[in-house]
């Protein structure tokens, strides 16, 4: 099994160029399902989570060539609306394909995606918005089987926002009869970047980016051309590694206007941070200052960096508490960073770090994705070396890690 071992210690200086966004490139290749035609999709990250997408609308009969971060796709010809278990168990996004499979098919068997590593993740919420729009849908032999001659609009309120719950259900109503209303949709970027791409197919679509998504639905949506957004989450990895190793980085094509909460942390934290379009400079200052950090939907701070920041926080002087509130067991991490020397107590919610003046190289496992990212950051401030292990998790979601992370004068490598 593939291990990353980093000797940590340096710090990084140079520039990094940031990859598409996963979380917007997933939705926006589910959405090319909508209608048949040639899709283009620029500036989409070479990640296993593309793969593992591709590979299920491959097996419905979709054709999707993934060539230098572009995707081209026709739907036109789909043999099965589809997605089997053993595709679908490897990552959660699949549930994607639901709401468009629906809307233009009438009918959709996916599979359900499982536990999962941080929590429940349940998709019930996916599924009320389906049968609020007309859809029959039941559960049977761990499929999700959906139908319905053609959905129609509907008002839906999600009692908890979610991010590929509003996804799924902008992209059914948009080839649905009538309007649809999404009450406390999710006003994450990647939901905008999917209707802005949706818009480019004809789709008619207001309010993405607040918490009331209007969608009026049309007959027919043609093919897109369209350019995902910068990884918001990559980016901010970058970032924290700038911070943790008192390095001084450039980080380039990203979108700083998408990561207002995590900028005023790390600033808060004592780095220096200057933003000028789509390039963040971070300089690390040493000294890190504790900051408190609650995890929240979008505008707030993102729940995909808490693992991050947390290893930031375990060397700065003082103590911090960090609060999630998005999923329930996402702190798998916190284990792995005591193996380096981190003194981290978790009451209920809530991780409170306290600060030591260094972490210790050690043997790791990565347990989710952005855990992952955690212990890498943590080895690159620490003394000596951490091997983690299970780096498939990292291959996800983070194209080319060690590379990028090489190329700013880091000691790592993969073996
Ligand atoms: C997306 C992101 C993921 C990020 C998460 C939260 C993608 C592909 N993934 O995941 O990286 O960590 O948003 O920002 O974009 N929930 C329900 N019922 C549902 C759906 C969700 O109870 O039907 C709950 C979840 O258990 C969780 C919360 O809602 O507690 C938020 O989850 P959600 O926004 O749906 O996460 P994802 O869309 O799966």
């Amino acid at each position: 099994m593939k291990s990353i071992v980093i000797n940590g210690g340096r710090k990084l200086s140079g520039e990094v160029s940031i990859s598409g966004s996963k979380n917007a490139a997933l939705p926006i290749i589910a959405a090319s399902l909508l209608c048949e035609g040639e899709h283009r999709i620029a500036n989409v990250p070479s990640l296993v989570d593309v793969k593992t997408l591709a590979k299920i609308m491959r097996n419905m009969g979709v054709s999707v060539e993934l060539t230098d971060h572009e995707a081209v796709i026709d739907s036109t010809r789909l043999a099965s609306p589809e997605a089997p278990y053993d595709l679908v168990r490897t990552m959660r996004a699949s549930v994607l394909v639901l709401g468009p499979l629906v809307a233009r098919f009438g009918k959709a068997r996916v599979s359900l995606p499982g536990g999962c590593a941080i929590g429940a993740r349940p998709v019930n919420l996916h599924i009320m918005g389906l049968e609020k729009m007309g859809a029959e849908v039941s559960i049977e032999h761990g499929y999700i089987e959906a139908k319905a001659k053609r959905l129609s609009g509907a008002q839906i309120y999600f009692d908890i926002v979610t991010v590929t719950g509003t996804e799924n259900l902008m992209m059914a109503a948009a080839l649905a009869d009538g309007e649809t209303v999404l009450e406390n949709a999710a006003k994450e970027p990647e939901v905008v970047d999917l209707a802005n791409a949706l818009i480019q197919m004809g789709a008619r679509i207001e309010g993405a980016g607040t918490d009331i998504i209007r969608i009026k639905g049309v007959e027919k949506l043609r093919p897109m051309d369209h350019r995902v957004l910068p990884d918001r989450i990559e980016t901010g990895t970058f970032i924290i590694a700038g911070a943790i190793t008192s390095g001084n980085i450039v980080i380039r094509n990203c979108a700083p206007q998408h990561l207002d909460a995590l900028l005023s942390k790390v600033s808060e934290a004592g780095a220096q941070i200057a933003v000028d379009k789509d390039i963040i400079r971070v300089t690390g200052t040493g000294g890190i200052k504790p900051v408190n950090v609650k995890t929240l939907p979008h505008p707030g701070f993102p729940t995909d960096m808490q693992a991050q920041i947390m290893s930031l926080m375990c060397l700065a002087r003082g103590t911090s508490v960090i609060n999630e509130t998005i999923f329930e067991n996402r702190f798998t991490h916190v284990a792995e960073l005591r193996r380096m020397g981190a003194d981290i107590v978790i009451e209920g919610g809530s991780a409170i770090v306290k600060g030591v003046p260094k972490l210790l190289g050690a043997p790791v496992m990565a347990t989710d994705l952005r855990a992952s990212a955690s212990l890498i950051l943590a080895g690159l401030a620490a003394e000596g070396q951490t091997v983690i292990s299970r780096i498939y998790h990292l291959d996800r979601g983070y194209e080319d890690i060690e590379g990028k992370l090489s190329a700013l004068g880091a000691d790592v490598k993969r073996v």
